[in-house]
């Protein structure tokens, strides 16, 4: 009995390490709607944040250039650029949001525009931390 109880007190020490150890989405993401779509750490909706990080930071292109059992499609971030006429990958972003649109993680499932429901200013900071999440 006593080392159930033990074994009890660790699960649940494991999950509440666990849950502070992840990323929280943060209030504006909330407030905006984003989290109805999407999860920093895993795909729901749309692609997870990290992910999106890791394309635009580190991978070069999306989709399954970054995990190919999840998403079912890959441009490279340099033509995406190219193709819009955007410099960076923040200023892309911006109106990629603010647009919607689908085509660079998915061929189906595509992003409501989220303009002018949310501001250019709090899609801009929602950019920058989604950005944030995975450096160069
Ligand atoms: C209705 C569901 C939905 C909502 C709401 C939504 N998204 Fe998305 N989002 C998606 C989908 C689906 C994609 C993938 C589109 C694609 O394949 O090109 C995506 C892609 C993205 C990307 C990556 C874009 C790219 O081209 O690489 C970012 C960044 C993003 N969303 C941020 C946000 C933010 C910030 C919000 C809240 C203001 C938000 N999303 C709200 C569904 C959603």
């Amino acid at each position: 009995m006593k080392s159930i109880f033990v074994s009890m007190i660790a699960a649940a020490g494991f999950v509440v390490v666990g849950g502070a150890m992840a990323t929280d989405m943060p209030e504006l993401a909330k407030k905006s709607g984003c989290t109805s779509c999407h999860n920093i750490e895993k795909r729901v909706v749309g692609p997870a944040w990290r992910d999106v990080s890791k394309a635009y930071n580190k991978v070069g292109a999306t989709g399954t250039a970054v995990d190919p059992k999840v998403y079912n499609t890959t441009q490279k971030v340099s033509e995406i650029l190219k193709e819009h006429d955007r410099a960076t990958p923040e200023a892309w972003l911006i109106e990629k949001v603010s647009k919607g649109g689908k085509g660079d993680w998915f061929t189906t499932t595509a992003m409501i525009p989220n303009a002018p429901k949310v501001s250019q200013e709090d899609i801009k900071t929602l950019v920058d931390f989604i950005l944030g999440l995975e450096k160069k």
